[in-house]
């Protein structure tokens, strides 16, 4: 009978006979399949696996801290944080076209990724977190960083890695059923999902220092008020987006002309179609005056109230 139980069992012993005495390597973007993915691979080979995270400067407030602490000390896994914000941001600087922002910051990752692989030595495998859907339906995007940037077939040519995929018979249940049982906190498993390119795509226009700080305030406040309602297994993804335009406010005396904040909340089955969230007034109009309040140069709240079709769930 096929229980996670034995799954688990199974699993680490067919990864021990792969991997024998040799190293293997994990890209932790923190998601839930790269964390599982790890979480596993080191329940299998402790010390043999090293996770490299690659830090982008476009992730959540606390979001690199937290891999740290939950991954590096709670579990004890070897993990390097690669800081490459400056990095990515030089590279950003000046682009405003959302491909061209993706594209940089996919290719980047992978330089980044391979700069700190290449310091390592008799590393014969990469261990990802795909999984049964990614498979069947291969090109899709997903939420994972390491799939949109590392896909089967997207690894650089001199990369001369064996590839374990120890999720690759799982769908999304099973993989969070599995974190669970590898003792990973419900609320990392049940992790809302966050695309690879993280906040630089919901900057809309030319990312900046000062905008980044705003939407990471901001998401934080969201996220913070969501998780305080209760609401975050009902709704599939939420986080605020800054679109490029200015209004004129008030505060006090004062006119004011500053950035809008738009607040983004869908339900989704599989983020291929979303509807609005209901969030409830009272619930955001807490969070508009908590964004107003405390983040800089924001002037204005608004919600998106269009499905997908035909918005899509992201802005960029
Ligand atoms: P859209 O905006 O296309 O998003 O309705 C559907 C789902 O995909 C995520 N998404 C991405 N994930 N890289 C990713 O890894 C990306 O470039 C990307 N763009 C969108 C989005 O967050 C939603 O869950």
């Amino acid at each position: 009978e096929w229980t996670m139980d034995n799954f688990i069992e199974i699993e680490v012993e067919k990864i021990r006979e792969q991997v024998g005495d040799k190293k293997v390597l994990c890209a932790m973007s923190g998601g839930v399949d790269s964390s599982v993915t790890a979480v596993l691979m080191h329940r299998a080979i402790g010390d043999q696996l090293t996770c490299i995270f690659v830090d982008h400067g476009l992730l959540r407030k606390g979001e690199g801290d937290m891999v740290m602490e939950q991954f590096g000390e709670g579990f004890n896994m070897n993990i390097i944080r690669v800081d490459a914000k400056d990095r990515f941001l030089s590279k950003l600087s000046g682009v405003s076209d959302p491909e061209k922002k993706r594209k940089i910051i996919g290719n980047e990752f992978i330089y980044v990724f391979d700069d700190e692989a290449s310091k390592l030595t008799d590393v014969k495998f990469l261990a990802q977190g795909t999984l049964y859907t990614d498979i069947i339906e291969s090109g899709t995007e997903t939420a994972t960083t390491i799939k949109s940037h590392h896909n089967v077939g997207g690894l650089p040519e001199d990369m001369q890695f064996q590839l374990i995929e120890p999720l690759n018979t799982l769908f999304k249940d099973e993989v969070r059923e599995l974190g669970i049982e590898l003792g990973i906190p419900e609320h990392l498993v049940w992790r809302q999902p966050f695309p690879g390119p993280g906040l630089g795509i919901r900057i809309l226009g030319e990312i900046t220092e000062e905008k980044l700080e705003i939407v990471r305030e901001s998401d934080f406040i969201l996220r913070d008020e969501v998780r305080k309602a209760g609401l975050e297994r009902e709704i599939w993804q939420y986080f605020t987006v800054l679109p490029d335009i200015r209004s004129v406010g008030v505060m006090g005396d004062y006119r004011t002309y500053d950035y809008t904040i738009g607040i983004r909340a869908v339900t989704s089955i599989d983020g291929m179609t979303s509807e609005f969230a209901r969030i409830d007034w009272d619930v955001l109009e807490k969070i508009s005056k908590r964004i107003v309040n405390e983040c800089q140069h924001i002037n204005r709240v608004v919600y998106d109230v269009t499905s997908k079709p035909p918005a899509t769930i992201e802005w960029e």
